[in-house]
């Protein structure tokens, strides 16, 4: 870890800022000498500045080692012009973090989705033409896709060796090109067994047979629905973290959920996604794998002890932290299995 580290925290809307604090007690604990500088993106950047990724906001980001984000977006800006998502789309794309790593753990099923995350129909031409027709462009370059794939093969090296790229190349253009490129750069990883799947069966063997799955690539936009269905078979939204990762610079660690405005303010969401983006953090952001294996491990205990609602219990979201805080207080030593 470099000395003087600064993470960002994004604390975002509805939930966010009620799970970042959790997160934001335990990387104080975990990293004492991580500065942390938090800053607003989404609505509430909207409300404070006009946009919803400030400048400052962006260039601390892009200055930090890593950034740790709530989720975003507000029923009050549904029909406005000035949404919270366009901040984020626009913090991947400048961070360039295309690569998005979304695991899915439950008993028997590890499953490592691996999600474009700067390309496809979130960022393609759109927009609505003068006789009502409305259009968003899916397009892919070669070197986007390959990226990507290499990314997923080489975490499938590291992991059960197979690997399962999914399309739609039965009707789309980009699909086939995305096909092309994963028969390419195979070879190169002889090790892994790669097959490809149709994005609808793919989603039908996730809801019936998850076991069967160990690295999943595919598109951002295939990617962002397969992940909101591998967390539903693993436990539900309030555990699926993710990291986004670039080449280099600094990654993004977030929640797969959303600002859940059905239950803001209540004090009952599950900080789990959050505090597992945060183990992320500690591993791929800053380089404390010892760290990142303590919180999993405390974060497994506390969920045995104090389950929120969601998960059939009636902890709240601030009983559920305290509990992984006293897990890592009497676990003072690195303990227990974490990993993708
Ligand atoms: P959502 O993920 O916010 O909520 C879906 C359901 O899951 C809701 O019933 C919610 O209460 C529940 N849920 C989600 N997280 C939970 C948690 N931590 N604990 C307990 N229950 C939880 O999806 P949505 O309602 O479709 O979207 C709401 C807003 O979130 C939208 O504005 C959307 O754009 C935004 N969003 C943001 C991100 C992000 O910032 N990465 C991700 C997804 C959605
Ligand atoms: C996610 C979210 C975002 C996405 C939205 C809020 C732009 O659903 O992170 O999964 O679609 O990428
Ligand atoms: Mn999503």
């Amino acid at each position: 870890m470099p000395t003087s580290a600064r993470v960002v925290l994004l604390p975002g809307d509805g939930i966010g800022p009620e799970v970042a604090s959790e997160a934001r007690l335990v990387l104080e604990a975990l990293a004492p000498d991580v500065e942390i500088d938090e800053r607003p993106i989404g609505g509430a950047a909207i409300r404070a500045t006009g946009v919803p990724l400030p400048d400052e906001t962006r260039d601390a980001c892009l200055a930090s080692v890593a950034v740790l984000k709530g989720p975003i977006g507000d029923p009050e800006f549904d029909a406005a012009d000035v949404r919270p998502e366009q901040g984020l789309l626009a913090l991947r794309g400048a961070l360039d973090a295309y690569a998005n790593l979304r695991p899915a753990v439950a008993d028997g099923i590890d499953v490592l989705i691996v999600r474009e995350l700067v390309g496809g129909l979130y960022f393609g031409a759109s927009g609505v033409r003068e006789d009502g027709t409305a259009f968003d462009t899916c397009e892919y370059t070669p070197a986007q896709v390959e990226r990507v794939v290499r990314r997923a093969f080489r975490l499938a090296q590291s992991r059960r060796r197979h690997l399962t790229s999914v399309d739609k190349a039965n009707v789309l253009e980009t699909s086939r090109l995305w096909r092309r490129v994963v028969d390419a750069v195979a070879p190169d990883y002889p090790d892994v067994q790669y097959e490809h799947m149709l994005v609808d069966n793919a989603a039908m063997q996730l809801a019936t047979n998850p076991e069967q799955f160990d690295v999943l690539v595919t598109e951002n936009m295939f990617g962002d629905i397969l992940s909101d269905l591998a967390a539903a078979v693993t436990g539900g939204l309030g555990l699926a973290p993710s990291a986004s990762l670039s080449d280099g610079g600094p990654g993004i660690f977030e929640p797969v959920h959303g600002s859940a405005p059905d239950i803001t303010g209540h004090g009952t969401a599950n900080p789990t996604a959050m505090l597992r983006s945060t183990a992320l953090l500690l591993e791929h952001g800053l380089d404390l794998p010892d760290e990142a294996r303590r919180l999993s491990s405390a974060i497994d205990a506390a969920l045995a002890l104090a389950p929120t609602p969601d998960l059939g219990g009636t902890a709240s979201t601030a009983d559920l932290g305290a509990a992984v805080r006293e897990q890592l207080a009497v676990d003072g030593v690195a303990a227990g299995t974490y990993g993708e």
